[in-house]
């Protein structure tokens, strides 16, 4: 996923359906796009960021009318319930789409007009097998391996002989496995891309991209019997929100992000739809893997489903960045399913966030405080004590691998050396022979200028701390900086030897307070 020069970073979340309320995985993918969103920023790489909702098809129009209100009412309601959990949780999208707005509708049904008049949408019948509650036709293989039912809920599969809008999907297979077979990253992590690989090689079909029973959705163009297909619909948001800002130029996105379970729209019918329409392909589909709660799968029968209410409830009790750091780098990125699960939220909350980092800038602050009248100490410069010229670096590679545990291991990193360092060297004990002060200060001030260093590397994963310690130690420039979805100058940023000697260092309340278990 490495960003081509001068060209701005685009990475995109799935737009979530408005027939649910937002929940942890949706919070996920969201919050995973909102750190390399702020990874890219921090590094100066102009950024931009789109997340949304998904708001045609039968299962919004049924959700609505179960409501009893009117499909549009119904996903304002839900969309901006959406928007507000974002906001609330801080993540820096730099747009929002709707498919129902005007600026979305009317360019996908462009493209789409743009697909009948080539040719490569055209008007057939279906004859098979229909799963009424997800909208999707099933192969006869499918649906005999399903013994003729809902894969999903189980309900009988219904036959149909239908009219219908199709794509030619199969024009588009050799060129599309060309691409893929010669670009071992468009499609991640590899066990994905295997088995889109071979479902692919095992052939494609045309598929059908209307539905003549739903009218909850943009009108076919020229034939208002049938609506698009909401799938179809909705993977033109990507191409929609760029050309809506007046930004085609954004176009291809580097990163599409997205869960397994969307992996065949994203993998197959999105490319050969942009190959068919002639666009640049994106850089990369990066699908992660899921959240389970508790050791099982989340489910609002056994009450483990981890909503709203539950999230807000580790907010308010550890904070936003807590769980920023949790969802993070304990999340499934990768092939690995992850447990969201208490006691190891708070054992690694406690490890990482109040014992580590927390922890290590307030000895460092109460050391200075003690010794040095709250004031940073001179200096020696010593950075091959900690070796900081590496760190960037690694840092920047983990980002651009998407290996998010990895890029925050490393500021954690940091800290630790800071730690054993301090144990090496024990300054507290130096410091009582006065003849010693000037050495206690080159280790103190080595020690703040790593921890400063420790911070510009964790910002991305708990901005809001990393911003509160800058603003103690006289670097509150830099959270000006990156405000407002702002762009830094990492690069710079972590050169050794910036902190000045005799800034005021302020010692101020715990970042991230212990947290104690309750024994019962
Ligand atoms: N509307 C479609 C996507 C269209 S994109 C052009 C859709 N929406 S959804 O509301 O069902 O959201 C699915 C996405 O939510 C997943 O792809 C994933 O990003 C996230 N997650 C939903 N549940 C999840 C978990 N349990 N764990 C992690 N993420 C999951 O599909």
């Amino acid at each position: 996923m490495t960003k081509p020069a001068n060209k701005p970073f685009y990475v995109t979340t799935p737009i979530y359906y408005v027939n649910a309320r937002p929940h942890i995985g949706h919070v996920y993918t969201t919050m995973v796009a909102d750190a390399i969103a702020r990874f890219h920023r921090l590094r100066g790489d102009e950024t931009f960021f789109l997340t949304g909702t998904d708001e045609h098809g039968k299962k919004v129009g049924d959700a609505a009318k179960a409501n009893g209100v009117t499909p549009q009412a119904y996903t304002d309601e839900i969309s901006g319930e959406f928007r507000a959990v974002f906001d609330r949780y801080q993540q820096t999208y730099n747009d929002f789409i709707r498919t129902t707005q005007p600026r979305h509708k009317q360019r996908a049904s462009a493209y789409i007009k743009q697909l009948i008049d080539q040719g490569d949408v055209f008007l057939g019948e279906y004859e098979g097998w229909y799963d009424e509650g997800q909208e999707e036709y099933v192969t006869e293989n499918n649906a005999r391996e399903q013994d003729y039912k809902s894969a999903v809920s189980g309900r009988p599969l219904t036959r149909v002989t239908e009219k219908n809008y199709f794509f030619r999907l199969s024009k588009y297979q050799d060129q599309l496995l060309e691409y893929i077979e010669s670009n071992p990253t468009f499609i991640q992590p590899d066990a994905r891309r295997n088995e889109v690989l071979s479902r692919v090689r095992g052939g494609l079909s045309d598929i059908a991209v209307s539905r003549s029973t739903e009218p909850w959705g943009i009108p076919m163009p020229g034939d208002s019997e049938h609506s698009v297909y909401v799938w179809i619909d909705a993977l033109f948001n990507y191409l929609t929100a760029v050309e809506a800002n007046d930004r085609p130029e954004l176009w291809p996105a580097q990163l599409h992000l997205i869960g397994k379970e969307i992996l065949w729209f994203h993998a197959v019918i999105w490319p050969a739809m942009l190959l068919a329409l002639d666009k640049p392909l994106f850089g990369q589909l990066y699908a992660h893997s899921y959240w389970i709660s508790e050791g099982k799968k989340m489910s609002k029968t056994l009450g483990n489903f981890v909503d709203l209410t539950e999230l807000d409830r580790y907010v308010e009790i550890f904070g936003l960045d807590a769980l920023r750091w949790y969802l993070l780098t304990q999340g499934p990125m990768g092939t690995a399913d992850s447990d969201f699960a208490e006691a190891k939220f708070i054992e690694i909350y406690n490890n990482d966030l109040a014992n580590t980092f927390g922890n290590s800038c307030a000895r460092v602050a109460k050391m200075i405080g003690k010794y040095f009248e709250g004031k940073a100490p001179a200096v020696a410069n010593d950075e091959a004590v900690f070796g900081a010229g590496r760190w960037c670096e690694t840092f920047s590679d983990a980002f651009d691998t998407l290996d998010l545990h990895a890029a925050a291991d490393i500021g954690l990193d940091v800290v630790r050396e800071v730690d054993s360092y301090i144990e090496k060297t024990a300054p507290f004990k130096l410091a009582k022979d006065p003849d010693k002060l000037p050495e206690v200060g080159t280790i103190l001030y080595n020690c703040a200028e790593a921890l400063r260093i420790a911070s510009m590397l964790l910002w991305p994963f708990i901005p809001d701390k990393c911003e509160q310690f800058w603003s103690r130690i006289g670097f509150g420039h830099y959270a000006e900086r990156l405000k407002d979805r702002g762009t830094g100058d990492l690069a710079e940023w972590v050169q050794w030897g910036q902190l000045k000697p005799g800034t005021p260092i302020e010692k101020g309340d715990a970042l991230f307070p212990r947290y104690q278990v309750e024994k019962k």
